[in-house]
C-alpha cells in the first residue's frame, strides 16, 4: 500500500477512517505489549517441534523413542586415563558391574572372526578403554578422582563420542590432525591410543581452547601434552595455513547438538537470533570437511563426525565433499565401509540400520548414548 502523505494523514485522522477500515467498538480495541506478556516460548520447546517436523519423517516410527530418550537423561562412560595408574579404577567399576566395551567388542570379534571377515578386529584400537554401565542400567559414575601426581582417573563422556576416534584407526606413529577439538573429549582419547606420533588440536574459540588445555593439563603428563600442537585457527583455513601433512584427521563439527538443543535454553543454537547460524551450519560443515580432506596426505583418512540426527549435517554433507573433492581439487575420496561397527558395538549402542554412508549411534531409553553420526573418507593417492 503507498504511503499516505502527510496531509492526508492528518486529515485521516481528524476524520476517522472511511467506512470498512473502521476498527472495532474501542472497548474491543487494546494494543499488544508482546515484549512484556507475551508468554516467550522455551527455546528448547522450539527445537523439540522443530525435530518433530523433520525426525519423524526421517525415523519413521522410530522417532517417539529417540525423542523420548534424548528428553530423558544421557548415559555417560568412563575413559581410563592410561596416564595414570588405572588397576585399581578397573577393579572399582567391575566390582560395580561396569565393563569396557572396546575390549568386550574385541572379545566378540575374535569370535565372529572364527567364520567372518578380517576386517572386524584391526578396525579398533586396543588401547583407549572406556567403562559402560549395562543396557538399562542407569548408575551414575562418581566425579574422577586425582592420582598421587594429581592426575585425574577417568574422563566422563558419552561414550558414542569415542566411535569416531576408534573408526580414524591410528596406527604408530600417524600424524594426526583434531580440527575443532574443544574442549578435548576425542583429544584426549586420541592421546590414550598411545600411539600418535605427532597430534595438533586445533579449535576457532579461544575460550574453548582454555578448557581444551586444561583437560590436557588435568589428564596428561607434562612432557606428553607439550608436544601436542594446540592452534586457535580458523579451520576452515587449515589447508593454506599448513599443507596436506596429517595421516588422520578428525573433523567433529559444531552442529545443531540435538540433545542439548532440547534439553538446555542456554547457548541454544535454536534461538531466535542464531537462527542465520543454524541454517549455515551444513555449509560451514562442509567447508571443515573440504578443508579435512585438503589437510590429509594422499592415501590418509578423515573421519567426519556429528552429535546431531540431522541427514542435512550429516549424509549430505558427506555427498557434497565428496563430488566438490573430485570436481573443484581433482581429489578422488573413498567413503569406507564402518558397518562391522554395528555389529561390534551391537551391544552397547543402538545404530541406525538406514544411514548409506557412514553410521549413526540412536539414542535408546536402554543404551542413552549419542546422537553421534561418523563416517569415514580415505584419500586416494
Ligand atoms: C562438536 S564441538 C567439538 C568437540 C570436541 N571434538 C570434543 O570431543 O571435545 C565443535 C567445535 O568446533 C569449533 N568450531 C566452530 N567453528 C570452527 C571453525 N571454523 N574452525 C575450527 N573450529 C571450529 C567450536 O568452537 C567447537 O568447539
Amino acid at each position: 500500500m503507498a504511503a499516505l502523505s502527510g496531509r492526508a494523514a492528518a486529515a485521516l485522522l481528524r476524520r476517522g477512517p472511511p467506512p470498512g477500515l473502521a476498527p472495532g467498538p474501542r472497548r474491543h480495541h487494546y494494543k499488544k505489549k508482546w515484549a512484556t506478556t507475551a508468554p516467550r516460548i522455551p527455546v528448547t520447546r522450539l527445537a523439540l517441534h522443530h525435530f518433530d517436523t523433520t525426525y519423524s519423517l526421517q525415523l519413521r516410527d522410530l522417532w517417539p523413542s529417540v525423542r523420548a530418550s534424548l528428553l530423558c537423561e544421557q548415559k555417560y562412560g568412563a575413559l581410563l586415563n592410561n596416564f595414570s595408574p588405572v588397576d585399581h579404577v578397573t577393579q572399582e567399576l567391575e566390582l560395580l558391574n561396569a565393563t569396557d566395551f572396546i575390549s568386550q567388542a574385541h572379545k566378540e570379534a575374535q569370535q565372529l572372526q572364527q567364520g567372518t571377515s578380517p576386517p572386524l578386529r584391526a578396525s579398533i584400537s586396543s588401547n583407549i578403554k572406556c567403562y559402560t554401565f549395562p543396557r538399562g542400567d542407569i548408575t551414575r559414575f562418581r566425579p574422577a578422582r586425582p592420582d598421587v601426581l594429581g592426575l585425574l582417573d577417568y574422563y566422563l563422556m558419552d561414550a558414542a563420542s569415542l566411535l569416531p576416534v576408534l573408526a580414524l584407526n591410528v596406527q604408530p606413529d600417524d600424524s594426526v590432525l583434531d580440527l575443532c577439538a574443544a574442549p578435548g573429549g576425542k583429544t584426549l582419547a586420541l592421546l590414550q591410543t598411545g600411539v600418535c606420533g605427532h597430534l595438533a588440536a586445533n579449535d576457532i574459540s579461544i575460550s574453548r581452547t582454555k578448557r581444551l588445555y586444561q583437560v590436557l593439563q588435568s589428564y596428561v603428563p607434562k612432557e606428553i601434552r607439550e608436544a601436542v600442537s594446540v592452534t586457535s585457527c580458523d579451520g576452515r583455513d587449515w589447508e593454506q595455513l599448513k599443507g596436506s601433512t596429517f595421516h588422520k584427521v578428525l573433523v567433529d563439527v559444531p552442529c545443531t547438538t540435538d540433545r542439548h538443543s532440547v534439553m538446555e535454553e542456554e547457548n541454544n543454537i535454536f534461538h531466535k537470533k542464531r537462527t542465520k547460524e543454524r541454517q549455515m551450519l551444513p555449509m560451514l560443515q562442509l567447508q571443515l570437511l573440504m578443508a579435512g580432506i585438503l589437510a590429509t596426505k594422499p592415501g590418509g583418512e578423515v573421519v567426519y563426525s556429528t552429535c546431531s540426527l540431522s541427514p542435512l549435517q550429516n549424509e549430505h554433507v558427506i555427498e557434497r565433499a565428496v563430488e566438490i573433492a573430485e570436481t573443484q581439487f581433482s581429489i578422488s575420496v573413498h567413503v569406507e565401509d564402518l558397518s562391522h561397527f554395528r555389529i561390534l558395538f551391537q551391544d552397547t549402542f543402538c545404530f541406525f540400520s538406514d544411514c548409506q554412508l557412514g553410521e549413526l549411534v540412536l539414542p535408546n531409553l536402554t543404551a542413552n548414548f549419542g546422537p553421534m553420526y561418523f563416517c569415514k573418507l580415505r584419500r586416494i593417492e
